[in-house]
């Protein structure tokens, strides 16, 4: 009998991260937003916003809203939305992360990225995201990611045919400076 494949294991030596560059979204990539919001590879697993609150995310001087770009041309490949850039309480939020192209290390990339952006450039304390209880992939990178649980928020959205709970993780700047000098994250 073929044994089935493993499961994601956080021991496991990672793939080389893709290479991605992250830029602020314009008006004139919302299509491609919207569109990948309402991937059914994606919905399960979000909460899409209409057009008009992506708008506002790229305006809105408290939110980063940025086109994830990768492959060999650095075409649009996701987008990722940050929160509370401007929070005096230096706890930024990472809202949302989709990638069109799954499974070719782009997650991970940006996901590096952005923690560069948070604790580098934008001098967050904190940062932190919530992510579906059932959403055992985006949970695993994160977790490998180094984000520590920290807490459940129980049955917190609904889901076809009931409600999924809320899984809170972050990160704290000492927290990335000490990845950072086991060359964890990439150097500042
Ligand atoms: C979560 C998401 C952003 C990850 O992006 P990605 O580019 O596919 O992820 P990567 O290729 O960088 O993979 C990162 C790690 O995640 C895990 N992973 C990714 N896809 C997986 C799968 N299908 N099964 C198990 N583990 C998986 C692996 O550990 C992988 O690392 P490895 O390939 O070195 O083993 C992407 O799956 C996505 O857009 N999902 C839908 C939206 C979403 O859930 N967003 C997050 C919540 S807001």
């Amino acid at each position: 009998m073929t044994a089935a494949p493993a499961p994601a294991d956080r021991h496991l030596p990672q793939r080389m991260p893709a290479r991605v560059r992250l830029r602020p979204t314009m008006q004139s990539d919302l299509d491609f937003v919207l569109t990948l919001e309402h991937d059914p590879a994606n919905l399960p697993f979000i909460t899409p916003w209409d057009r008009v609150q992506h708008e506002g995310a790229i305006r809105f001087p408290d939110f980063r809203h940025f086109i994830i770009e990768g492959g060999p041309g650095l075409e649009a490949v996701g987008f990722v939305i940050l929160i509370g850039c401007r929070s005096q309480h230096q706890a930024l939020e990472l809202k949302r992360m989709v990638v069109r192209d799954k499974r070719q290390g782009y997650g991970r990339a940006a996901l590096r990225v952005v923690k560069r952006i948070a604790f580098d450039d934008l001098a967050a304390h904190r940062l932190w995201l919530d992510v579906k209880s059932r959403n055992t992939v985006a949970r695993s990178l994160y977790e490998q990611e180094g984000f520590a649980l920290e807490g459940v928020l129980r049955e917190a959205v609904r889901v076809p045919g009931g409600f999924d709970s809320l899984i809170v993780m972050s990160m704290l700047r000492h927290e990335f400076e000490d990845r950072r000098a086991l060359a964890l994250e990439a150097a500042g």
